[in-house]
């Protein structure tokens, strides 16, 4: 069975970004693979956090990622800090990797330009997610679009160390949805949507009334022409309400688009689109808010499972560079 591992940040809200471009996806994935998902809380980090709000981000998202579909009995959803192999692999890869690569990064660069405390954490972050990724044997990384370079960069760190130690680790692949890869902000169609963006009107929150999730697709940005085409280039709005709209409805954007010929139709179907498909996201949600105990226990059971498999990465990964062993 094919291993599967992704990661996402517990910062703010899940947006439709994250759900279209990578959760969704997850859910699906989990049912033929065997699937670690994790909330990468260290790399939160990276950038400045209020002090004590980490750990209740974290536990909300937890129960965000279970009401989208993450299925305990067969997948294994545990938090980063609760595994400290990640910490110690991302040390070996950070002396694998150059300092001229991790400068090449587009997250680096967007990020450190909106900041104005540059942590060196926020340079060497790529470093700390190929070690979530190669510490699980991983194959496959299901991601949105802007995580493909970093998935590249952890394949290349993974050849270089193999070739410098031996054989150690697994060479992983991303997997991009081939819809709503790159969902845009709705008011800001030349920017992804982002929870740093802090653009609330074009950003739709999972937890959104469908009220909001009504009026902010129906303010979306889209141009002054009125035909109905999926052009991402020259219609960046318009094709961005037709690939949340066959996402959502699981077709493709060209085809959808032939059956609209006006804006408002096309806002109005896919508003409709997005509150279906986020409805029992929602009911779901509620429940597992109730019972907070429920979730932390299964964050437990993950992070014990996902111990075994990172120690016996590392170890291998620690013996192969020939660092003298702690035991007889
Ligand atoms: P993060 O937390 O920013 O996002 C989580 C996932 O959501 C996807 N995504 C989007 N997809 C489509 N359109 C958008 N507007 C959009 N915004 C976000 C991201 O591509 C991602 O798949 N560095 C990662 C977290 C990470 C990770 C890992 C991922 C750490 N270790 C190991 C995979 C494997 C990040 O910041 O994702």
């Amino acid at each position: 069975m094919q291993r599967v591992f992704s990661g996402i940040q517990p910062t703010g809200q899940l947006h439709l970004g994250n759900y279209l471009g990578a959760v969704h996806n997850w859910a699906k994935m989990q049912q033929h693979s065997d699937a670690f998902y994790c909330i990468v809380d260290l790399h939160s980090i990276t950038t400045p956090q209020k002090a004590g709000s980490i750990g209740r981000e974290t536990l909300r998202l937890a129960q965000m990622l279970l009401a989208a579909g993450l299925d305990p009995q067969v997948c294994t959803l545990f938090v980063q800090s609760h595994v400290r192999e990640h910490t110690e692999c991302a040390w070996l890869l950070e002396c694998t990797v150059s300092f001229g690569e991790l400068s090449r990064m587009a997250q680096f660069k967007d990020k450190s330009s909106r900041h104005e405390f540059i942590s060196a954490g926020l340079f060497t972050y790529p470093a700390l997610q190929a070690a979530d990724i190669l510490l699980y044997d991983t194959n496959v990384v299901p991601v949105g679009a802007d995580q493909r370079q970093h998935i590249e960069l952890t394949r290349d760190i993974a050849e270089r160390f193999n070739h410098r130690y031996g054989d150690t680790f697994v060479l992983p692949t991303a997997v991009v949805p081939a819809t709503a890869a790159r969902v845009m902000d709705l008011q800001r169609p030349s920017d992804k949507m982002s929870k740093s963006l802090n653009s609330p009107k074009g950003t739709i929150d999972l937890l959104d009334e469908p009220t909001h999730i009504r009026k902010k697709i129906r303010s979306a940005v889209t141009d002054n022409e009125s035909d109905v085409r999926f052009d991402v280039a020259n219609k960046p709005g318009v094709s961005n309400l037709l690939s949340i709209l066959a996402a959502a409805t699981d077709r493709d954007p060209n085809t959808v688009a032939t059956q609209y010929h006006q804006y408002g139709a096309l806002k109005d179907d896919t508003a409709d689109a997005v509150i279906a498909l986020l409805a029992p996201f929602q009911a779901r949600f509620s429940e597992l808010e109730a019972d907070p105990a429920q979730t932390s226990r299964l964050l437990q059971d993950g992070a014990d499972k996902a111990r075994e498999l990172a120690a016996s990465t590392l170890r291998r990964a620690k013996t192969n560079i020939g660092f003298l062993s702690d035991t007889y």
